[in-house]
């Protein structure tokens, strides 16, 4: 469900029409939905409500400042996985104790900003991190709440890029590593242990692949409650697929219907972490043809936003919908073609083999870009970052400037050698 619609063949977002906002701010541009992005959190949070959760949203998934502000404003908490996802979670002023931070990587600097910010959780990934925190706790004179990171080995249907559930990527700890923590606790005197994590990977469009991690981390902590350890929170991650294509997710509701009897009379806080959920329908991508190139073989649509823009098609394979903006009643030659940028790579596509009735000048709009979509956006070919613009009702908003040429050298320096 999202507030993007065809009225008339042209399409709106909210009351807007998008092809005035295109005129008005250029493109590439992306451009949000405020009502999809609180009605998707609203859902998540109404299907758990009996267990009354911490939402903590992937910042990483898109982390505009607006968008993080709206959300920690409507209650949500943060996820974050660096120094420079912190900062901008105190940026939006959002309460430290509804901030947890993951990542098998936490340098030094970063984990001490975060205890000096007071966040709720660490979610360790490692034990020579946990090994750091304590050290950096105790110089800090301070106690640190974590949670460990189960790995628990479980597979699902997603692209092997972003499994993170399975032995053989690097997140998490086995069972014997966790275990043999807790069995180790009283080495670490400037830690709480406080809770489990897992988080099995991105894009899950099936109930199945969690329950199994929920029933493997739901076992570890009836062991430890038989040993007279109980913990205050269990983060089940994020992970929760939306609709690309013809894929058929199940709803918030659905979820929550199969997961919420595995967690019956267990006393602790749930936390979970959703990213594209929230965002991921709630944003488009809209660009514009530059050329209409046709080859012997193929016809290409050359447009003016690149995998700079939207790395997802070239770096895995993703299946984004791209539409005209301006259905045209006028079919002038509909053709089998592939959508690209100008950038200088073979990969550089939006998308493939898509039948489409264009003309040089129009419009062309990319769905499902909210997630990963400027996020992962880059510099590459120096091509300064897109616009970034909210709609909420009828009104726009412009929550972040189009980078300039000066943006893209402002931190380099010509060096005489
Ligand atoms: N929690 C942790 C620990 C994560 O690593 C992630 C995503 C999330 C939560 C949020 O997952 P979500 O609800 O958004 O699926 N760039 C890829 C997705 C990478 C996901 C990385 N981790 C893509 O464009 O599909």
């Amino acid at each position: 469900m999202h507030y993007f619609q065809y009225r008339n063949n042209e399409l709106y977002c909210e009351k807007k029409k998008v092809i005035d906002i295109a005129k008005e701010f250029g493109t590439p541009l992306y451009l949000y939905s405020y009502r999809t992005i609180t009605e998707h959190f609203d859902k998540i949070k109404r299907a758990f409500s009996c267990l009354d959760p911490l939402i903590c949203y992937s910042v990483k998934a898109n982390s505009n400042l607006t968008i993080l502000k709206i959300l920690v404003e409507r209650g949500a908490g943060l996820d974050i996985v660096s120094g420079g996802e912190l900062f901008r979670a105190r940026l939006v002023k959002c309460p430290p104790k509804r901030i947890v931070y993951a990542s098998v990587g936490k340098t030094e600097k970063e984990i001490k900003e975060a205890i000096d910010y007071g966040i709720l959780l660490f979610n360790v990934e490692s034990l020579p991190e946990l090994v750091r925190i304590n050290k950096l706790a105790k110089s800090l004179n301070k106690k640190v709440d974590v949670a460990l990171r189960f790995n628990p080995d479980i597979s699902s249907s997603t692209h092997r890029y972003i499994v993170t559930g399975k032995k053989e990527t690097k997140f998490g700890m086995d069972i014997d590593s966790i275990k043999h923590i807790f069995s180790s606790w009283d080495n670490y005197s400037s830690i709480n242990l406080k809770g489990l994590h897992i988080h099995i990977g991105s894009q899950i469009t099936q109930a199945e692949p969690f329950i199994r991690a929920i029933k493997r981390v739901k076992n570890i902590m009836d062991e430890l409650a038989k040993d007279g350890i109980y913990l205050d929170y269990l983060n089940i991650g994020g992970g929760l697929g939306i609709v690309y294509s013809e894929e058929k997710p199940q709803s918030a509701q659905d979820f929550a219907d199969k997961v919420l009897p595995l967690l019956k009379g267990m006393n602790f806080k749930l936390i979970l972490e959703p990213g594209r959920f929230i965002v991921g329908n709630a944003g488009i991508l809209v660009t514009k043809v530059i050329y209409i190139k046709d080859t012997p073989i193929k016809r290409f649509i050359i447009v003016d936003a690149a995998m700079n823009d939207l790395i997802r098609p070239a770096l895995y394979g993703a299946f984004h919908r791209i539409e005209p903006l301006r259905k045209r009643a006028d079919v002038f030659e509909k053709k089998l073609s592939d959508i690209v940028g100008p950038v200088c790579e073979s990969g550089d596509f939006l998308g493939k083999d898509r039948e489409l009735n264009v003309k040089e000048g129009d419009y062309l709009v990319v769905f499902g870009a909210g997630a990963y979509g400027f996020s992962m956006s880059s510099n590459y070919n120096s091509r300064p970052r897109a616009r970034e613009v909210l709609v909420k009702g009828n009104r726009t908003y412009l929550i972040r400037e189009r980078e300039t040429y000066q943006d893209l050298v402002r931190k380099e320096r010509i060096v005489s050698i």
